[in-house]
């Protein structure tokens, strides 16, 4: 191809031109830039034809970006910037912005619409008192476009969520899950069970502290009245029949044993649940979600339905007498039949049931709306619900769950995210309402750490479920990159949009190193010894001569980026030893290998997929350890992990044999409890007994698997996993 002059310089000012645009997410359905631009002033004057539409919001916005203050007129004549409703436009939440020299136009249909184009309107200006000429044609490709917030494994005040719907807003997401109740908190005022706010809305943490908080009706009113102003519907959650522990430890009556209950401080799954033997229980729910209801203008009640186990219900006889009355099979068709009435429930009240995809259990009604979350339990489940006739919310952990971390879930695996299975016929398409981000807060204890979980996900997600993937991610990325000005001008502290830094340890023979690799263009690496107290430029594989923690921090425009990656060392006998397993540990929990277990680093204790442990699932487990030369040992540490809520089970048993020629062994000792103590989720088995073991050739130790699952757990006699880490040799 042979290019003239001209037709070069037109490329280049196309190319130019494009570059200069402004940042659009989530990128609308049909954008047609023009030559020319409008030019904001505090002359530019406002006619908002809406009365629903909050006028003030948007004036302090364009203020808040530009300093502009744009002057409100009373007619469309006198209006250089005109929103206006029309039928023209048919797309519920769908408008057309229209940006000239002149004027700037926006149409919609309804209210909904003219927020989505005003929040476009906002994008285009930016800081920037040019407003590029541009016709765009714009509307949602789902009608669902949510996130979930757990309020009550930590609390966030009203202000907090306002901030959120603002945000959620700028990002056109339109349905606010507010996930209010748990066995950690109750935190939602129900006038006529005053314990419920009193008492249930509390916890005594381990160390002795008062943690909580709830919002009463008028501030529940007040959040729904803010999130209308923003286009944005609160679907509040009173999960039940399981993770009802706090309202248990105020009303015991509603449970199968009567109690006593405290509001809980571990995470997980609990077995004390509702009984849905009681006739007592359904008036309780009734009373509740006919006083809840009304304070909420969604057409939607979700009542939650996950992780209920049923080993009370086994137990209880009114729940037996239950299934005996209604003729039911077991405990799974109890659950069908509480959520079934308790639909009954919220139908009379006019509005429509929706709960996790458990609700499927034992028979799920016609009319109600299933939330699906275990992409892990069924692959196909998205498919097989639309097939059903029932109507979907697409949340499945492996891209929607915000409370994983940026390791596990990045911003690309987001924004691929596509809520229609491929397979899913056209015809069941609708079926599919779209999605919502899920935000559990068991470890996001502050606003610090939300906007760090959230965002730029939440961003990637709206564009996902706004236009999908249309643009293409790498477009997507660089208008992310240009919009963190804006989340620094909200003083949002995002975090890292993917995987920030590599870490390996290096334990060539005597030589124990960390050696860290920065992944994003960008970052630049710092870290800190234990010994000091500030972090100096990572430049090289760092010596490790000390016990204690080696920091590693990536750092972005000055500022921190991503979480510090922590390597914490003991310096000990077995750094040069030789290793062997019985039993190679099991994938995913593999990746730290044989060495890990004696490389001197340590396993996080609140993180057991730090890949420092390794894992093995349902398996007994032998480590021989070999000294070169005969070695004088005085005490051992191992330690291993202990959180049977993930399925991690500490070992039955824990042995170690010694030799002094590695042929015939010596058991030294099987760890009593008085030798095991805790730290966070780990145990540590301490042995100091071995003052006069000299010239040790070599070492066994043997854990017995701790497994099978206990009774009452979600995974009641399956293999419990194994959890070990560094084996400590002084
Ligand atoms: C859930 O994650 N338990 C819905
Ligand atoms: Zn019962």
């Amino acid at each position: 191809m042979k290019l003239n002059l001209l037709a070069i310089l037109l490329l280049v000012q196309g190319f130019v031109f494009a570059q200069n645009k402004p940042t659009l997410i989530p990128y609308p359905q049909e954008v047609k830039w023009n030559e020319g631009q409008f030019e904001l002033s505090n002359n530019t004057t406002l006619f908002v034809e809406d009365e629903n539409f909050d006028t003030n919001h948007f004036i302090n916005e364009i203020k808040f970006q530009t300093g502009i203050v744009l002057q409100v007129v009373q007619n469309s004549e006198e209006a250089t910037i005109l929103f206006s409703q029309t039928n023209d436009i048919k797309e519920e939440e769908g408008y057309r912005l229209a940006v000239t020299e002149n004027s700037i136009q926006l149409k919609a249909k309804t209210t909904k619409g003219i927020i989505n184009g005003s929040v476009s309107l906002l994008q285009l200006v930016g800081s920037t008192l040019e407003v590029p000429a541009v016709v765009i044609d714009d509307a949602p490709k789902f009608a669902w476009r949510g996130m979930m917030l757990d309020v009550s494994r930590h609390f966030f005040d009203v202000e907090t969520i306002k901030s959120y719907l603002d945000l959620m807003a700028h990002y056109k997401m339109n349905k606010f899950h507010w996930h209010l109740t748990e066995d950690q908190g109750w935190r939602i005022e129900v006038k006529q069970y005053p314990q419920l706010t009193e008492n249930s809305a509390y916890r005594t943490e381990k160390d002795g502290t008062r943690y909580g908080g709830f919002y009463t009706q008028e501030e529940i009113k007040e959040v729904v009245a803010y999130a209308t102003k923003r286009g944005i519907e609160v679907i509040p959650e009173i999960d039940m029949p399981g993770h009802m522990v706090a309202a248990l430890a105020s009303y015991p009556e509603f449970s199968c044993t009567g109690g006593p209950f405290e509001v809980q401080t571990e995470w997980g799954v609990h077995e004390d649940v509702l009984c849905a033997g009681n006739e007592r229980t359904y008036e309780f729910v009734q009373n509740i979600l006919d006083e809840i209801m009304p304070l909420f203008p969604s057409k939607y009640m979700h009542i939650g339905g996950d992780e209920c186990p049923k080993a009370r219900w086994k137990e209880c006889p009114k729940c037996q007498g239950k299934i005996k009355a209604e003729g039911l099979e077991d405990e799974h068709e109890l659950q069908s039949y509480f959520i079934k009435r308790v639909e009954k429930m919220v139908n009379a009240n006019g509005k429509k049931m929706t709960g996790w995809d458990e609700i499927l259990e034992g028979g799920l009604s016609e009319t109600a709306t299933v939330q699906l979350w275990r992409d892990f339990h069924d692959k196909d489940a998205v498919r097989k619900i639309a097939e059903m006739g029932n109507d979907v919310i697409v949340s499945p952990t492996g891209m929607c769950y915000f409370d994983y971390d940026i390791v596990t879930t990045d911003v690309k695996q987001v924004y691929n995210y596509q809520p229609v299975p491929s397979d899913l016929a056209k015809e069941k398409h609708h079926h599919v309402l779209g999605g919502e981000c899920t935000v559990w807060t068991e470890r996001i204890p502050d606003n610090a750490r939300l906007d760090f979980m959230v965002f730029p996900r939440i961003i990637a997600f709206s564009e996902a479920l706004w236009v999908g993937q249309k643009q293409g991610f790498d477009n997507f990325a660089e208008r992310l990159e240009k919009e963190y000005t804006y989340l620094d001008s909200k003083g949002v502290e995002y975090g890292p949009s993917s995987k920030v830094l590599d870490v390996e340890i290096l334990n060539h023979i005597g030589e124990l190193k960390v050696q860290a690799q920065a992944l994003i263009e960008g970052v630049t690496l710092k870290y800190k010894k234990p010994s000091s107290e500030v972090f100096v430029d990572y430049n090289e594989a760092i010596e490790v001569k000390e016990t204690g923690k080696i920091i590693i921090q990536g750092f972005r425009n000055g500022k921190a980026y991503g979480d510090p990656v922590s390597s914490n060392f003991v310096m000990h006998l077995a750094n040069q030893a030789n290793i062997e397993l019985s039993t190679a540990p099991s994938k995913p929990y593999h990746k730290a290998g044989v060495e890990g277990l004696i490389d001197g680093r340590l396993g996080f204790e609140s993180k057991f997929s730090d890949e420092s442990w390794i894992g093995f699932n349902g398996e007994d487990v032998t480590a021989t350890l070999t000294f070169d030369v005969p070695t004088s040992i005085s005490a051992i540490q191992l330690r291993a992990y202990d959180e049977v809520g993930s399925w991690i089970m500490a070992p039955k048993e824990v042995e170690v044999l010694y030799s002094k020629d590695g042929k015939k062994y010596k058991s030294a000792n099987k760890f009593k409890t008085d030798a095991i103590s805790s730290d966070g989720d780990v145990l540590i088995y301490n042995w100091e007994g071995l003052s006069k073991a000299k010239a040790i050739k070599s070492i066994k130790i043997i854990y017995t698997n701790g497994g099978p699952l206990p009774k009452g757990h979600l995974g009641a006699g399956k293999p419990a996993w194994l959890f070990i880490d560094e084996i400590i040799i002084q």
